[in-house]
């Protein structure tokens, strides 16, 4: 028996942060942000000058990786880095060692061992599909990329970064395309998810509804037994739909 796993998958600025950050917190489970592994990882490969051609460097580096989440604080070998891995231009360092197959499998187990009971709610682009087939529940979100580019611009200004909308727009059409263009671990739903685009929705709707897609589909949150969701294609739902 496994602890319970809810995936919100999706692209840049699509929402899952702030969803499966919420959502963890309304039930009490653990989190697992697993981009913040990949930008602490395109962070290390930038400090050591690694490429995308060092593949397999990148990858003993990848298992190796100290890095340490404590709730929204990140430390990368001792060292804060919180603020730093915030910036688009580690989420594109990011998105570039991610193509990756061999660092991938190495962050795999990784990933894998944040399943702890009560239950984990987990939020990236390969939740559903490769990280936790089995999880019970699988969210992808979506917007429109303008919107998106909107809410990332919003983010970083408060945090008191300079950055441009036009430059971000550009970025985040580029990185997903990256992520969804590439070999292992496509960015794309799994089988069965429930699929909400975000692009008219605020934080507490989407909330809602997950909340509700949970509770329907779940009925209980007992841990559940090893096993692929089944599903022979995607669901698309509007809030209330169930
Ligand atoms: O979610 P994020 O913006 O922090 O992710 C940064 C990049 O990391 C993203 O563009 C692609 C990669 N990533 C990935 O390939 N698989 C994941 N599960 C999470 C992130």
């Amino acid at each position: 028996m496994k602890a319970p796993v809810i995936c919100i998958d999706g692209p840049n600025a699509s929402g899952k942060g702030a969803i499966s950050r919420a959502l963890a917190e309304h039930l009490g489970w653990h989190r697992l942000d697993s981009g913040v592994l990949y930008r602490a990882l395109g962070l290390a490969a930038s400090r050591r000058s690694l490429s995308p051609a060092d593949s397999g460097v990148l990858a003993a580096l990848a298992a190796e990786l100290d890095v340490d989440l404590h709730g929204e604080r990140i430390l990368l070998d001792g060292e804060d880095v919180t603020r730093e891995l915030g910036t688009e231009e580690a989420g594109t360092e990011a998105s570039r060692v991610a193509v990756l197959a061999p660092v991938r499998a190495a962050l795999l187990e990784r990933q894998r061992g944040f399943r702890r009971p009560p239950g984990l709610v987990a939020d990236g682009r390969d939740m559903g599909t490769v990280v936790f087939p089995d999880a019970k529940w699988k969210v992808f979100l979506t917007a429109s990329p303008e919107v998106r580019a909107a809410r990332r611009y919003n983010q970083l200004r408060h945090q008191g970064m300079d950055v441009s909308l036009a430059g971000l727009f550009e970025a985040i059409r580029e990185r997903d395309e990256r992520d969804r263009l590439r070999d292992t671990a496509p960015l794309r739903p799994a089988n069965g998810a429930l699929q909400l685009d975000t692009t008219h929705l605020g934080v507490s709707e989407v909330l809602a509804c997950v909340i509700e897609h949970v509770r329907t589909t779940g009925r209980s949150m007992r841990p559940e037994v090893s096993g692929e969701q089944g599903g022979d294609g995607h669901r698309q739902r509007t809030c209330g739909d169930t």
